[in-house]
């Protein structure tokens, strides 16, 4: 093991009631080509004044101090979180202290007689170090990362709802309110033509007209369906029926009661994800039926969408560019929901949404 690599003087609190052992343990270093600086204490209160006021890199302690022991030192120490190795430096202490010390955390254990391996427990109890401090930084990256990616994706949502609410808006404002005006007029100019040809035009116009109106309507009705202000069950069956018009899969609704009162989010996230669920039965799953129990029971939301089709193929949920269901699962956290997907092949897939309905009544209200 390299003892020389390039490194700033080692910093060590030397915790030692002898003096001829300090100065043992410091030319053992010094002949392992160790650079270092070294505080000696010998006392509790010393101890704890240098670990207020310096820096370390290890703490070697002797076990037996007048009037504490290292272990009392340890307790000192081992609440810090990125405390330096502390290391027994001791004459023998017995083999029980010595398992007793290991397992309550202690680096590691040397015993004077046997001195020249102090530089590479040292070494070896530092290289331990930080590794864990490596590894818990890592975790507190990854943990900080993922929080900013769902703060990021339920700021995503949300603007992607309030665009599509205000799209929604405008088209009924301007665009619906426009057409129909022309519908009117052109009803006018039908009438009043004296000419055939200019009464075929109008004709032609006002079908055309009527289409435009209808695909309006329909693309209004496709960004934020009026129905969710009947509440989830009606939306959900609205969404049923539709499916099953367009696919020619039957698709059943079952409810736990007629309406299931929801605050406005959690009924967005409910259909939504009913919503994905029916895109994803009709683009992969080959089904025949669709069936989709909506609950309130026991305080907790249930929504399933279970089809009977083809299932999903292995590594599906980590496919790179499929967001569908990510997407649902953190929407589903964004209301302290959660989802579960279940599949096996040729069985059918079974999406579930689950949402603890523990918020306070006012808060309960329809979009
Ligand atoms: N009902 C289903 N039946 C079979 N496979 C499915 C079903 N739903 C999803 N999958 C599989 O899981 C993948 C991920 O789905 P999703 O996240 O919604 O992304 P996308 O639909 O855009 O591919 C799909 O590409 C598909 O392979
Ligand atoms: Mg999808």
């Amino acid at each position: 093991m390299a003892l020389h690599t390039i490194r700033l003087p080692l910093r060590i609190l030397h915790l030692e009631d002898s003096v001829a052992d300090h100065e043992l343990t410091c030319m053992t270093l010094r002949r392992a080509g160790m650079a270092h600086t070294v505080h000696q204490v010998d006392t509790l209160d010393a101890f704890r004044n240098a670990l207020c006021h310096g820096a370390f890199d290890v703490i070697l302690a002797d076990y037996n101090l007048p009037g504490f022991t290292a272990m009392d030192a340890w307790a000192l120490v081992s609440g810090e979180t990125g405390h330096p190795p502390f290391i027994l430096l001791s004459g023998a202490i017995g083999e029980a202290a010595a398992v007793d010390a290991m397992r309550l955390g202690i680096a590691d254990y040397v015993l004077k007689d046997e001195m020249a391996r102090l530089p590479h427990v040292i070494e070896r109890a530092r290289e331990v170090h930080e590794a864990r401090m490596a590894r818990e930084q890592a975790a507190r990256d990854l943990a900080h990362s993922q929080q900013r990616l769902a703060e990021l994706t339920e700021h995503l949502q949300s603007s992607i709802e309030q665009e599509r609410a205000a799209i929604s808006r405008e088209i009924h404002d301007d665009i619906g309110g426009s057409l129909t005006a022309i519908l009117f007029d052109l009803a006018w100019i039908g009438r009043h033509a004296q000419q055939a040809e200019v009464c075929r035009h109008a004709q032609a116009a006002t079908s055309m007209l009527q289409h435009a109106l209808e695909a309006s309507q329909r693309i209004m009705m496709n960004l934020r369906p009026p129905i969710l202000d009947q509440g989830i069950v009606a939306a959900v069956q609205w969404l049923a029926n539709g499916f099953e018009q367009r696919s020619g899969v039957t698709t059943q609704v079952c409810s736990s009661s007629a309406t299931i009162a929801l605050s406005a989010d959690i009924q967005l996230v409910a259909y939504r994800t009913a919503q994905e669920a029916l895109t994803n039965a009709s683009k992969h799953a080959r089904a025949q039926a669709i069936q989709i129990d909506i609950a309130d029971t026991g305080g907790v939301l249930t929504l399933e969408i279970s089809d009977d089709g083809c299932g999903m193929e292995d590594g599906a949920l980590r496919k790179a560019k499929s967001f569908g269901l990510r997407g649902l699962r953190e929407r589903a956290k964004t209301v302290d929901g959660w989802l579960d997907v279940s599949s096996r092949a040729g069985e059918g897939t079974s999406i579930i949404l689950s949402v603890p309905l523990h918020r306070s009544s006012e808060e309960e209200k329809t979009p």
